[in-house]
């Protein structure tokens, strides 16, 4: 039989995204963002994002339409992202989904987004049906989420190894580009400021890595496989203060390069603990942060020590897009699994 044609629908944070697969072929991939209209927030403001793919959604609908040389008639089934993310954000992308099922006579599955951002790593795959390889496991690190899953199968089983337990991953990077004075995004302003700075200059703490928070391999702690970077975020404030009251010059390309090896260091050597720990061969990055040049470089050294494959897909896929839910749709056809009801909720808090 062919790759089933599955048009995916993303709307659960700042990108509207429409992407159209065939099997594990992406046939498009495009992305509208209402970034730049929360730049003077200094975060994404929800009723600015869902307005947002309000307006959005016809015209990059069209568009990813153009780009594949179809039409809505021709798809096999519509997947739209259920959860998690922002309730209004993801409401807008579910109400369209459901009117261009209903519409079109197609089924309709609600995907959760963790598990689209790790289905993408089979769009490189040159297999149309291609599946997963065992024990594959993702770091997905974006400003919504910092997560370490494993995933036994796409389509049933994910297993949350790790996540934050305050500010994610990017967010962290945006709150302390702000505090210097870098602007938003942080993430691409740190790591231009970075790049002129001494890692080594400040050591600013790698949060939940003390024992008693961490335990052993035996007898795990609670926050063994977990991150915080609330702390990182004091040392920062701290360390700027200090050098203002003194009335020195904030050096603030050394704290950028410290802040940002520090989020690296704890991202990525608990990363890989998690992966050696949990039978994890193959694992993929993903999320807003994967753009960071530090956090490939160190991720690809220590994997590469641990005998992990690393696949790091190309940026465009790693941030929120739609062809990452058309790719977990095209699984679920291709599995026989049962179409969602046209009553699936927006669940913003879904696991
Ligand atoms: O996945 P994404 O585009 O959107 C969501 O948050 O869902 O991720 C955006 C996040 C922002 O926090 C941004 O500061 C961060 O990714 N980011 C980076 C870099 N580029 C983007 N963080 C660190 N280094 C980068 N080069
Ligand atoms: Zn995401």
């Amino acid at each position: 039989p062919q790759a089933p044609l599955v048009l995916g629908i993303e709307t659960s944070c700042d990108e509207t995204g429409i992407g159209i697969v065939r099997g594990t072929e992406l046939l498009a991939n495009t992305v509208s963002s209402s970034m730049e209209e929360h730049a003077r927030f200094g975060g994404v403001i929800p009723e600015i994002a869902a307005r947002a793919h309000l307006e959005a959604f016809v015209p990059t609908l069209r568009q990813a339409l153009d780009t594949a040389g179809i039409q809505l008639k021709d798809v096999d089934a519509i997947a739209v992202t259920a959860g998690p993310g922002l309730a209004g954000a993801l409401m807008v992308g579910l109400s369209a989904a459901k009117g261009l099922a209903l519409a079109a006579g197609k089924p309709l599955y609600g995907v959760n987004h963790l598990v689209a951002h790790v289905g993408v790593g089979l769009l490189e795959s040159s297999s149309p049906m291609a599946a997963l390889p065992e024990n594959t496991g993702a770091l997905l690190v974006s400003g919504g989420h910092t997560e370490i899953l494993r995933v036994v199968s796409l389509t049933s089983q994910v297993q949350l190894l790790g996540s934050t337990i305050d500010d994610a991953a990017g967010e962290a990077f945006d709150k302390t580009a702000r505090l210097l004075g870098l602007g938003y995004p942080g993430g691409p302003a740190i790591a231009a400021s970075a790049a002129q700075g001494n890692p080594r200059a400040f050591r600013f703490p790698r949060g939940l890595t003390m024992p008693k928070f961490e335990g052993s391999a035996h007898a795990p702690g609670k926050h063994r496989h977990n991150w915080s970077f609330s702390g990182l975020k004091t040392a920062v404030a701290r360390a700027v203060e200090q050098f203002e009251s003194a009335g020195r010059e904030v050096p603030v390309q050394d704290i950028a390069a410290s802040f940002q090896e520090a989020v690296v260091d704890v991202l990525t050597s608990k990363t890989v603990r998690a992966a050696q720990e949990h039978d994890i061969h193959t694992l993929l990055l993903g999320g807003g942060v994967a753009a960071n040049r530090r956090l490939r470089e160190l991720l690809t050294e220590r994997c590469a020590a641990a005998g992990i494959e690393l696949r790091i897909p190309p940026v465009s896929l790693c941030t929120d897009n739609g062809a990452m839910v058309a790719a977990l749709g095209a699984q679920l056809v291709a599995a026989g699994v049962k179409p969602s009801g046209m009553d699936i909720p927006a669940d913003s808090s879904q696991p």
